[in-house]
């Protein structure tokens, strides 16, 4: 198919159809495109649309997001999930001060070297907010391609990936470019979704080769996945009158940076250690009295490569020593009021949510040993 025809099919059906009332797309400056298509990346847009609001209103330029504190940020992201696409975007604020005066970047290279921005998100940023011309290749442009050209490999592969940029490239127009790409990002998010794709309302069925071939539903080829791992975690609940004690984790890895529960995982020896644990963190060693925690059920949360398993577990005293430390970090103590203003992971928020709600819990015998 002729790229203008794919291009101008394609438009014709967002002149009526497409999305143009986003919030990132009224004033489309580079920040807040930039900032729209990073929450944008893992996140519908159904979802981001408040989370964006408020970003904004707390750092409505890059001098604002560069000068605040990661915590800060993180805070605004709380619920959003896949948080380094918070610090990165913290993280490039600051490189932006530095070595681009505060200016987002307008040339492709500069943008795609800032942390957390790819090739597909930098051409988005620069199509949407200068009309440079820059195709892009996101999980939906995939999905479109591989179905319009019944593009047989699995589309995550290095050579399928190679061939699917120059058809991506092939299609993009060189007019309109910012509603080009936001037509196609429509295409894949309404019509020519995962399941149920609605064909006989899409603008270029009459040149898609699964359509032709009945293989809609077949395309594109999925490599078989192994089943997730499940990892089971016990999650500490240490309840004081000043709050439920939180540490801030590393900023590597899962969750990094945010403020979590001390966590042990589930094997029977660190049963004892938590034990062990409790009992150091107490003023007054009371040997001859059992430590006393309580279970709480089970709470399942999906991370992209394995399943979290969090358990729950209470645990009260009347006398804590002070200054305590969870894996050589500093205890906080979290208080109803912080919930809003921490960068807390979703499914530990909601922990907090429910213990706040439900207060001091009564004193149970030790349920895990
Ligand atoms: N996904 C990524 N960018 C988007 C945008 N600009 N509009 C809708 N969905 C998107």
């Amino acid at each position: 198919m002729k790229k203008t025809d794919f291009a101008k099919k394609l438009l014709a059906w967002f002149d009526t159809h497409g999305r143009k009332h986003l919030p990132w797309q009224i004033n489309p400056t580079p920040y807040r495109v930039w900032v729209s298509e990073i929450m944008l990346q893992q996140t519908q847009v159904a979802t981001v649309i408040s989370y964006y609001l408020r970003f904004m209103d707390a750092f409505p330029t890059v001098a604002d997001l560069a000068a605040a504190s990661v915590d800060d940020v993180l805070g605004f992201w709380s619920g959003l999930g896949y948080y380094a696409r918070g610090r990165h975007l913290h993280k490039a604020a600051q490189i932006i001060m530095d070595k681009h005066n505060g200016n987002f970047p307008l040339d492709f290279d500069a943008v795609v070297a800032l942390p957390g921005i790819g090739r597909s998100t930098a051409g988005a940023i620069l199509a949407f907010s200068t009309e440079q011309r820059h195709a892009i290749l996101d999980g939906n442009v995939k999905r479109i391609l591989c179905r319009h050209e019944a593009f047989e490999a699995p589309p995550n592969t290095a050579q399928a990936h190679d061939a699917l940029w120059a058809i991506a490239d092939k299609y993009t127009p060189n007019e309109r470019i910012s509603e080009y790409t936001q037509a196609v990002m429509d295409l894949g998010a309404t019509l020519c979704t995962r399941t149920k794709p609605r064909c006989t309302d899409c603008p270029i069925q009459t040149s898609c080769q699964a359509k032709k071939f009945n293989r809609v539903s077949e395309l594109p080829t999925k490599i078989k996945k192994a089943p997730k791992p499940t990892k089971a975690r016990l999650f500490l609940i240490i309840q004081t009158e000043k709050g439920i004690a939180l540490y801030q984790r590393p900023s590597k890895g899962i969750w990094g940076g945010l403020w979590s529960l001390p966590e042990w995982p589930d094997a029977r020896k660190n049963h004892k250690e938590i034990q062990d644990y409790c009992a150091s963190l107490q003023t007054v060693r009371e040997t001859n009295k059992p430590i006393y925690l309580e279970a709480l059920p089970p709470v399942q949360h999906q991370f992209t490569h394995y399943q979290l398993i969090l358990k729950p577990m209470i645990f009260q005293t009347k006398s804590l020593k002070k200054n305590i430390l969870f894996e050589d970090k500093p205890i906080f103590w979290c208080t109803p009021n912080h919930l809003h203003t921490l960068g807390l992971p979703a499914p530990i928020k909601k922990l907090l949510q429910q213990q706040f709600v439900t207060g001091r819990i009564a004193w149970k015998k030790l349920s895990i040993a």
